[in-house]
This record gives structure tokens, sequence and C-alpha cells, in this order.
């Protein structure tokens, strides 16, 4: 039900029977002295102003009767998600427009819905559609491989990583420089690059934050090898942190010794990317190429096993998401989003999504929309107890998406998901009973239930029952 007092134009023959049908009761609404409906017109044909009285309709009358002051959607720019449900129009979007339309704070997007609610469908149809628009789209967190064949489909490539396989990966790549960066600046983007990736990998691996030593010797590690090789790699780093360089401990008036003692545990925790169960990986130079003109790349890490090694995916995520971002940190690179896909797999430790949050504080900056797909909004507050950072990290990427789209909710996440997103009791009511591929897509301030529609090509390509 919606409410309307309006002035409108209404052309000769209006049904006052339908207003009258209408009008709420005079309880409701004052009555006030109303003007005639239809004036003795000396200039026949022309159409007059009427002013109608308070009423209450359905959106499905009021669409009908007040097609111009229906809820016009998100305007016509951008891509086709399917049909707005309430007002039966065609419903568009595209962040960056909204964005700049200050629609949005942030072209950050959240996607939240149970099991086999069309997540995954939703962020692909919305992926494939866009690179008709110049946009392009990386996946770097695929732990099912579902998003091969999709890469696959409209041009793009999809990079396998696993235990045994052929492609390796040197996070510490420098990628390529931007045309707009000199190259001293350069330099210090990609050291501060690098050192951020082993301190992720180092705290992730540790499960606690780093020692101020700790950091020292990482620092120094970095330093020597970066001074003796181009192209560092991890184990390169090792080597440096297990029998550190005398020169560099002097310079920082340290003596080796004490420097072998304090990076040993940093030394242990990032040996496990050359020599444990993730070797083969990340301990060499790439054997493959991130190509930024493609339209989609896409990170296969289903070869890792599914199931409980959710600390394997995390390094292989901190890891690839660095070598992804040297393509990504370039602001002429055009629009590019980027889907965490099982999303709350990976939010479980509070250097990943330190991580996370530092690189979505960008996404405006390089042009990104990074999309975080969750079952449901208390996965951000499993990742720790409350009042812990990893916690106050994990809602904090959730203010930090300005679009919410959430798909259907199990009863006992509704009033989480109400008290987290402000939810009317209508849009509450709604989300309960969403069936599959529709969503409400919720912006500050306004709301959407959206029906996705699918071609019968994107269903094919879409399907995720064929393993059942
Ligand atoms: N709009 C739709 N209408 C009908 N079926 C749909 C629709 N959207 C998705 N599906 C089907 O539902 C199945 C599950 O979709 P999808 O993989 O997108 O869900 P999901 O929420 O990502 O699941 P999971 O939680 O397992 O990752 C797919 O086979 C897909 O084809
Ligand atoms: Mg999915």
């Amino acid at each position: 039900m919606a409410s309307q007092r309006s002035a409108y134009y209404e052309a000769d023959g209006a049904d006052r029977a339908t207003r009258r049908a209408n009008r709420t009761s005079a309880a409701d609404v004052p009555r006030k002295p109303q003007p005639r409906a239809f004036e003795a017109d000396p200039g026949a044909g022309r159409v007059r102003r009427l002013r109608v009285d308070a009423h209450r309709a359905t959106t499905r009358v009021l669409r009908v009767a007040y097609p111009f002051l229906a809820e016009g959607g998100l305007g016509a720019d951008g891509t086709y998600i399917g049909s707005d449900v309430f007002s039966g129009g065609s419903f568009v979007y595209d962040p960056w427009v909204l964005y700049q339309g200050r629609a949005i704070t942030n072209p950050n997007i959240l996607l939240a819905g149970v099991i086999g609610s069309g997540k995954s469908s939703t962020a692909k149809a919305l992926l494939t559609r866009s690179i008709a628009l110049g946009h392009k789209a990386y996946v770097p967190c695929d732990p099912k491989g579902e998003w091969t064949s999709v890469a696959a489909a409209v041009g793009g490539a999809t990079i396998k990583l696993g235990p045994g396989l052929p492609t390796r990966l040197n996070p510490l790549d420098a990628g390529r420089r931007p045309s707009a960066v000199d190259a001293d600046e350069w330099a210090r983007i990609v050291w501060s690059r690098r050192r951020a990736l082993l301190g992720t990998l180092a705290e992730s691996t540790l499960g606690r934050p780093l020692a101020a030593v700790e950091h020292t010797a990482l620092d120094l590690a970095l330093e020597t090898v970066t001074s003796q090789v181009e192209s560092p790699t991890i184990p390169d780093v090792v080597v440096a942190l297990f029998t550190p360089d005398s020169a560099w401990a002097g310079r920082a008036g340290l003596k080796t010794t004490d420097l072998t003692d304090d990076g040993r545990s940093v030394a242990h925790a990032i040996r496990r990317l050359v020599h444990g169960d993730l070797s083969g990986m990340f301990d060499g130079p790439s054997t493959t190429e991130f190509d930024p003109t493609l339209p989609m790349v896409t990170l296969d890490s289903s070869w890792l096993g599914s199931g409980g090694n959710d600390e394997a995916l995390r390094l292989t995520l901190a890891c690839a998401s660095s070598w992804l971002e040297a393509a990504v940190a370039d602001p002429s690179g055009g629009n590019r989003y980027i889907v965490y896909d099982e999303g709350w797999r990976v939010m479980r430790d509070a250097a990943l999504l330190r991580r996370m949050q530092e690189q979505w504080k960008l996404s405006r900056a390089w042009g990104v929309s990074n999309i975080l797909i969750v079952h449901r909004l208390s996965d951000l507050a499993a990742v720790g107890d409350l009042g812990s950072e990893a916690r106050a990290l994990a809602e904090g990427l959730l203010a930090d998406c300005s679009t919410r789209i959430m798909l259907r909710q199990e009863p006992d996440q509704l009033s989480r998901t109400a008290s987290l997103l402000g939810l009317t009791d209508v849009e509450i009511a709604t989300i309960a009973k969403l069936p599959k591929g529709r969503a409400l897509w919720r912006l500050p301030n306004r709301s959407f239930v959206v029906q996705l529609v699918r071609h019968a090509r994107e269903v094919e390509l879409f399907d995720t029952d064929a393993r059942m």
C-alpha cells in the first residue's frame, strides 16, 4: 500500500467512483472542501488541473494511475538486472554511475542469501553484462571453481592454483607501473605492497599480530632481498629472515644473532608457503602473467580441496589479491569489479580483514567495486568476539558497502538483518519470503525488490546444480 496526495492533470472522463472507492475513511483524513472535479470548460478539449483527495491504493493500482510518480528505479544508465517487482519496470544498476550521482557513498556491494538462493547467479549476471559497458571483473576468491566457465564464455582467463598444479604466482611481483606514477613513487608503492603482504602472511599463520622486533626483522629481510635481486620471491625473504645480512643488521644498529632470534617465528610462519602444504604455488617466479586487458580474470582455488582448509584458502587469497592489486591499483585501468565469492570462508582472521579493509577504502580512487558474498549478516559477527578487532573490521566492511543485496534469509536471521541494515517491517517480511533469484536491493534511503531475469544461455552458464 502507498498513499498519495497530489495535484495532477486529468483528462475529461475521470472515474469519480474509483477515486471515491480509494478514499480512506473520514477518520483518517481531515476533509476539506474540495474543488469540483469538472468545471465548465470554455476551451473544450483543454486539460485542466484538478486536486484529488488524499487516498490510499495498492501499488498495482498506483503504478497504472500515476505512472509518472512511481519509483523510477535507478535510471536507465547501467547494467540490466531484471524487473522491479513493484513498478514492473526494468531495473538497471551501475555502482559508478550511482556514485557519481551521489545515490551511494561508495561502489562496494554486499550480497547475502541462504544456500542456493541465487547469490552467485546475481553476481555473474551483473558482471558478465557489465562487460558490454567496458567494465572488467576479477574474481580472486572462487573456492568452488564455478567462475571458470563464466570467464571462458566472456573471453577471460582462469588461473588454477593448487598443490601439484603447474601454475605458480609470485605474490611479490611488482606488476606494471601505471603511466601516471613516477619510478621513485612506484618503488615505494611496490615496497609497501610487498611488505603488507609478508606481514599479513606471517600474522595470519601465527594467528597473532607481529611484535615490534618481528616487524623490524621483516623490514630488514625485505630491504636486503630488494637490494640484491630485481624480482624477489618468498623463498628469498625466508632465507634473509633465517640468515640476516650483517651489513643491513649493522645499518640498523643490531647484531646479526639478535636479528636471527627476532625473526625466527616470522621465518617459520612464512616458510609454510615454501616447504609446507602450500609449496609450489607461491614460491618462485610467476609462470603466468596477469593480463589487465582481459574482461574477466578468475582464480580457481577449488584445487585446494573443499571443506576445512579455509586457512590455506585465506593465505592463497592474500597472495593472489596482492598479485592482482598490481593491476587494480592503476586508476586509468577503467572500472573493475572484484568478487569474493564464498567470502565468509576467508573472513576469519584479522590480518586478512585489515588488508581487505585497506583495499576497500581505496576502491573509489582505483575505480573498483568490491562484491562480498556471504550467507547471512551474522557471518560478519562470527569472525570474532564482541569487541575484538576482527569483528570490528568485518562490521566495518558492511559499513563500506553502500549497496546491500539481500536474497532470502532464514527466519532466525531476520531481526539481526533488520537491525544491521535498518530495514522496515515490510522489507523484512519481503526478505523472509523471497523466491530464488529475487532480492531486496537496499541503497541508502531507497530499496527495490528485483527479480533477476536470465537469458536461456545464462541459465545454462550460471547453473551450479549440475554437480548435485
Ligand atoms: N532467478 C532464478 N530463477 C531460477 N533459478 C535460479 C535463479 N537464480 C539462480 N537459480 C538457480 O539456483 C541455483 C543456485 O544458484 P546460485 O549458485 O547462484 O546460488 P548461491 O546462492 O550462490 O548458492 P551457494 O550458496 O551454494 O553458493 C543455480 O543452479 C541457478 O541456476
Ligand atoms: Mg554461490
